[in-house]
């Protein structure tokens, strides 16, 4: 049995100028991770569902979890002192930590600290997102927003936790995409899904299929391919959506699928965010020898412009989204 951290640290001497920066930044998300976990498990007895009565920037209604998540991370990535400064979905603003760790911290870190959160009070599977760059800014001068809006493809590592039926933590430093399960019995999480690719063939598709009449025309088109019988290409496809990013994204990377966020009449630009659901799902993909595209081009080569931008997404396995693909460029 291999544990995460043992595996952090396998991976760090493999790089022989590595100075333990990121392998401390990986075990504060391990920490964080393991925390949020904790008080998930015991939401309902805690007083820590439903609403916490704000709103985010983004004007959705903050749960009283994707408040505590965000202060668990938070903490947790602050605590270690290579982090220069974070940016959240639960934050206006990029967060800047203490002014030592702001000029000498060489990471930022962009994260979705509670995905899926309307899914929480109801029992069914949530998780948290996270992004690191290296800062632009020259170390010892105080990070600014240009450390933050970096394209996807300069990512260092990407990954997400998914408290499901059981916890797992799946993550990516660009060499491939191992996944650790949590064994709650001794705190740790331990290597169970090593090098992860998607499966050759698959048959899964997930969007909010309630919005059909507001999607593009190539998005309609391509439900309409996915619902038709051709043995060829075993259609129908089945349709699954739970309405957590990570948790559709996590079930179509082991079973083989695809999961669309389009634009829609509602959110022309879509719904998820670029920096903190797309990107770190994005290189995710690529890792697993998926793709990930905006409907017309890769999401990783997107030049974010704003923290909060958002991005239709369509990801993973590659040749369903080259299908999908296929019929937005059809459509235009
Ligand atoms: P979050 O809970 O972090 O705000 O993200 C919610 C996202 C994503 O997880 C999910 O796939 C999508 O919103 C669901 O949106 P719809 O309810 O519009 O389908
Ligand atoms: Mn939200
Ligand atoms: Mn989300
Ligand atoms: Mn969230």
């Amino acid at each position: 049995m291999k544990t995460l951290g043992e595996f952090i640290i396998e991976k760090q001497h493999q790089f022989p100028h590595a100075t333990g920066e990121l392998t401390a930044l990986l075990s504060a998300i391990k920490l964080g991770a393991k925390i949020i976990n904790r008080d998930i498990n015991k939401a309902g007895l805690i007083d820590i569902l439903g609403e916490s009565g704000q709103s985010n920037i983004q004007g959705e209604k903050q749960m009283k979890l994707d408040a505590f998540a965000n202060e668990a991370l938070k903490a947790a990535l602050e605590a270690r002192g290579v982090v220069a400064g974070i940016a959240s979905e639960e934050e206006d603003h990029l967060v800047i930590f203490g002014k030592d760790k702001a000029t000498h911290g060489k990471y930022v870190v962009l994260m979705d600290p509670l995905d899926g959160s309307s899914n929480i009070d109801v029992n069914v599977s949530v998780g948290t997102i996270f992004s690191i760059y290296h800062r632009i800014t020259p170390i010892g001068t105080p990070i600014t927003e240009e450390d933050f809006l970096q394209s996807g493809h300069k990512q260092v590592a990407a990954g997400y936790i998914i408290y499901g039926s059981s916890t797992m933590l799946v993550y990516t430093t660009g060499c491939g995409v191992n996944a650790f399960t949590y064994d709650p019995s001794i705190g740790v999480f331990c290597l169970s899904h090593e090098n992860v690719q998607f499966p050759s063939t698959g048959n899964m598709y997930s969007i909010n299929e309630g919005y059909y009449s507001k999607f593009p025309l190539g998005v309609k088109k391509y439900i309409k391919y996915c619902q038709e019988e051709d043995d060829a290409t075993n259609r129908p496809y089945t349709s699954r959506y739970i309405g957590s990013l990570v948790s559709d994204f996590h079930r179509n990377l082991l079973k083989g699928g695809i999961y669309i966020y389009p634009s829609t009449a509602q959110y022309p630009m879509g719904k998820l965010r670029l920096l903190y659901e797309a990107n770190p799902i994005a290189l995710l993909a690529e890792q697993a020898g998926g793709k990930a595209s905006n409907g017309t081009k890769r999401i990783l080569d997107i030049e974010p412009r704003k923290l909060h931008e958002r991005t239709p997404l369509f990801v993973g396995m590659e040749s369903m989204v080259n299908d999908a693909e296929k019929f937005m460029a059809e459509s235009i």
